[in-house]
């Protein structure tokens, strides 16, 4: 039970839903109800991690952008082994008609569109091709992004406006060009490529780190909101990809101190992993595997000067380029 109460404030205006007092007899009920539900939750939580089952994507359209190059590549490559229709999105025609060759090659099916995400009426415009030529789309991979790797005050703000542009307002606009069909029809599955810069600063990438951590802070919206929505939207799944280091030439000057524990992972490697987490709707994945435990267990627990010993000791990262 609620009602509501309009306020004015300074020049402002408001409305305050205020919730009816419950009675303690159904507070204990629902508190109740809230702790087994908790519970249920936790437990299918840790089978599902136990005994992870894979979805099957054979004829879902999987639409991904920036699939012309690196991992967008190596991903449309493997959705469409796995009976997927791909659509591939890239701004560069070239890279996109290799990837749409290579998938053609091995009898897979594919589209392609050229589209600048960067670019809102390009978007909505693509996604009503993509409608009439192709279908409604249920997995959408939001892939496109570019790193500038400079200290922050070496970095213009052409460039910087770019990066935004793209790494977070090009997530934005395919979300809210293709997310209506999947919430009318409660099925789809949202991917969002953040990276391990989105969970801890790196020094050369402050604008990128804000832009991933933004990609991360987006989607746990989107998933708090739909959450909230009355409609049952549960059909809808959400995953985030933190991934480290990858071979795609992004990272021009990779510094990595040891190897074998911190080695550059190969973009067909990435790739596996991030159709593994997608069709056991996986939340967050970081690649490698291993560094969400290091991120959510070790590094986030202890104070802030004692990681920066260790991230001395480790001395990773990208080092500036022009
Ligand atoms: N490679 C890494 O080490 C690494 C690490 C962490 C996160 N990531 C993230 O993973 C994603 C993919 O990285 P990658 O290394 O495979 O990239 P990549 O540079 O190999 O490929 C990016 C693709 O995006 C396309 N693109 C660029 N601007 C576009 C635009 N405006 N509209 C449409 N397409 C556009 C490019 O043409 C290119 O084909 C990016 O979001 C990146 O930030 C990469």
């Amino acid at each position: 039970m609620c009602e509501l109460q309009n306020e004015i404030f300074g020049s402002g205006h408001r409305t305050v839903t205020i919730v009816a007092e419950d009675t303690i007899i159904s507070l204990v009920f629902e508190f109740l109800w809230t702790l087994i539900r908790f519970h249920y939750e936790v437990v299918k939580g840790i089978i599902r991690w136990l005994f992870p089952t894979e979805k099957d994507i054979t004829g879902e359209i999987v639409l991904i952008t920036g699939a012309g190059h690196g991992m967008g590549r190596e991903m449309a490559l493997r959705f469409a082994r796995l009976g997927a229709i791909v659509v591939s999105v890239d701004i560069n025609p070239a890279g996109n008609e290799e990837t749409y060759k290579m998938v053609k090659e091995e009898k897979g099916r594919i589209y392609k569109f050229e589209c600048d995400v960067t670019d809102r009426a390009a978007v909505m415009a693509l996604a009503q091709r993509v409608k009439k030529d192709v279908g409604e789309v249920s997995i959408l991979v939001n892939n496109a992004g570019i790193m500038p790797c400079n200290p922050i005050l070496q970095q213009t703000e052409k460039e910087i406006r770019l990066l935004n542009d793209l790494n977070i307002n090009g997530n934005i606009w395919m979300i809210q060009a293709f997310l209506p069909s999947m919430i009318e029809r409660n099925h789809g599955h949202i991917v969002a490529m953040s990276s391990m810069a989105g969970l801890m600063g790196l020094g050369n990438l402050v604008p990128y780190c804000g832009s991933k951590y933004a990609v991360r802070g987006l989607m746990d919206a989107l998933a708090a909101e739909l959450h909230e929505d009355p409609r049952d939207l549960s059909g809808i799944k959400f995953t985030t990809i933190f991934p480290y280091i990858v071979d795609t030439g992004l990272c021009k000057k990779p510094r990595i101190r040891f190897q074998k524990v911190m080695k550059i992972v190969d973009p067909g490697e990435a790739a596996d992993i991030i159709i593994d987490s997608v069709r056991k709707e996986l939340m967050e994945v970081t690649i490698p595997k291993d560094l969400h435990y290091m991120n959510r267990y070790v590094y986030r627990l202890i104070p802030y000067n004692a990681a920066c010993v260790w991230q001395d000791f480790f001395n990773t990262g990208c080092d500036a380029h022009n």
